[in-house]
């Protein structure tokens, strides 16, 4: 293999940096330059005649047999038309002559012919690489790229590695980038997937990438809150990530003793959490902690927040969503404290700051391992596969059987961890 690609999609996680570093050390390892690509699949879907025309000309001239011509013909003409009917299937012959379709030796040459690329395009060398290992973020940039949902442009991306000999991709996102993986290996483009986001949200894998990270910021801020709540005996809510999963807040509201969670796997009401709310404070709790994953407010049952805030003078306008600073002026009126007055229920919203810390240890170990293993998958000729982690050790499968899994989203929660936290709550102990 001569060269690789990597490239991270989604949002970014903690240890995305980490995982780009082991693929640019391991790559390194087996002597093969690494290109970045920057903005997730942004980056690949430029379309430059020139290039195309170089390349068209490069695969006739290097292909055998007349049908073969013929093919190249169909995919370029195909290129031209920029439309996503009838394209041909290029994986045979991609995989034929794979690495002898590159129109450059040096990465150098080809960015100088076609600074359109300059911008996301780059070649990743090893000293600056490493200097990103801990850091959060994502170095290279990511994207939510609709346009890569065209398979006329997934066609193109794989047409434009070819150009630059780039052999096999590692794709470090969730669910949605790895679709796009699915889809350019389609295109003959091998591709490998690391599960790079906070959510948590693969069935497949028992833990994805930032996951440990994030879990940790919310449990600082958990902890941050508990101080203050229980200064000032203020129940309060914490709003942590998830649209799907609650795996973020259910870890969160383990790890610091929280009283409720909220996820948006399992129903729930708002008059039920009032409920245990005013059991807590007439049991001596009056510092409850409500985790609830941002996704949770999907699963609540109807609740007409508008006419309890406006019955009580507060401002609201017909058909607002739940927020948890709602939540909390709904409980606020709900609920009593200890004296007989209003509860005084606050709410914080953990928000960005999860995606913004340097990986933990284990996401670290984690980003090593997965992108240590991503490349040698690539060496092997292994492609359209994903990285998981199950009992402390990772493993690959197909990434058809890794999205088939996804369907069953719900049934990844641990309802028995969940269910233990909401049976504690209501034997707390008087404090
Ligand atoms: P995540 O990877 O974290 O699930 P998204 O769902 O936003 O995040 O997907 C990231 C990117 O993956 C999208 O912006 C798009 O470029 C690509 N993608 C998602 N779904 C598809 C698809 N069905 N076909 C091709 N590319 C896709
Ligand atoms: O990374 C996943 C996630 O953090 C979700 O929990 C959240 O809803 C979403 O990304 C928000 O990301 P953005 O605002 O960048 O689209």
């Amino acid at each position: 293999m001569r060269k690789i690609a990597v490239l991270t999609s989604g949002g970014d996680a903690p240890g995305m940096n980490s995982a780009v570093v082991a693929v640019a050390r391991t790559a390194a390892h087996f002597g093969m330059p690494l290109i970045g690509i920057h903005r997730g699949y942004n980056g690949i879907i430029h379309y430059e005649s020139r290039l195309m025309e170089a390349l068209e000309a490069k695969m006739t001239e290097v292909v055998t047999e007349p049908a073969e011509k013929a093919l190249v013909g169909q995919i370029f003409e195909a290129v031209r038309a920029r439309a996503s009917v009838a394209l041909p299937d290029m994986r045979p012959l991609l995989r034929k002559y794979r690495g002898q379709f590159a129109l450059y030796e040096h990465f150098s040459d080809f960015v100088a012919e076609y600074p359109v690329f300059r911008k996301d395009l780059i070649s990743l060398d090893l000293d600056t690489q490493l200097d990103i290992q801990a850091r959060p973020g994502t170095h290279l940039h990511t994207a939510r790229c609709l346009e890569f949902k065209d398979p006329a442009n997934q066609m193109l991306a794989a047409l434009t590695l070819t150009a630059i000999g780039v052999e096999g991709v590692v794709v470090v996102g969730g669910d949605g980038s790895f679709n796009g993986a699915s889809k350019l290996c389609g295109f003959g483009m091998p591709c490998i997937g690391i599960p790079g986001t906070i959510d948590n949200d693969l069935t497949y894998t028992d833990m994805t990438l930032g996951f440990d990270t994030a879990t940790n910021v919310c449990l600082r801020s958990a902890r941050e809150v508990r101080a203050t709540s229980r200064s000032h005996d203020r129940p309060h809510i914490l709003e942590v990530m998830g649209r799907n999963c609650g795996d973020i807040a259910l870890r969160t509201a383990i790890a610091s003793h929280a009283e409720v969670c909220l996820v948006p796997e399992v129903p729930w009401s708002v008059e039920e959490v009032a409920r245990r709310l005013q059991e807590a404070i007439d049991m001596g709790d009056s510092s409850a902690l409500i985790v609830v994953a941002e996704g949770a407010y999907e699963s609540m049952a109807d609740f007409d927040v508008y006419g309890l805030l406006m019955a009580q003078g507060k401002q609201c306008f017909p058909g607002e969503p739940m927020t948890a600073h709602r939540l909390a002026d709904c409980l606020k009126y709900m609920c009593k404290d200890a004296d007989g007055h209003r509860a005084e229920v606050r709410a914080t919203v953990v928000g960005y700051t999860q995606r913004g810390d340097s990986p933990t240890t284990f996401d670290a170990v984690f980003a090593f391992e997965s992108g240590n293993m991503a490349v040698k998958l690539l060496l092997e000729g292994k492609e359209n596969l994903v990285i998981g982690i199950k009992q402390n050790r990772m493993f690959s499968m197909p990434i058809s059987q890794a999205l088939e899994m996804q369907r069953d989203i719900k049934g990844h929660f641990n309802r028995a961890q969940y269910d233990t936290i909401q049976d504690m709550n209501s034997a707390l102990p008087t404090r």
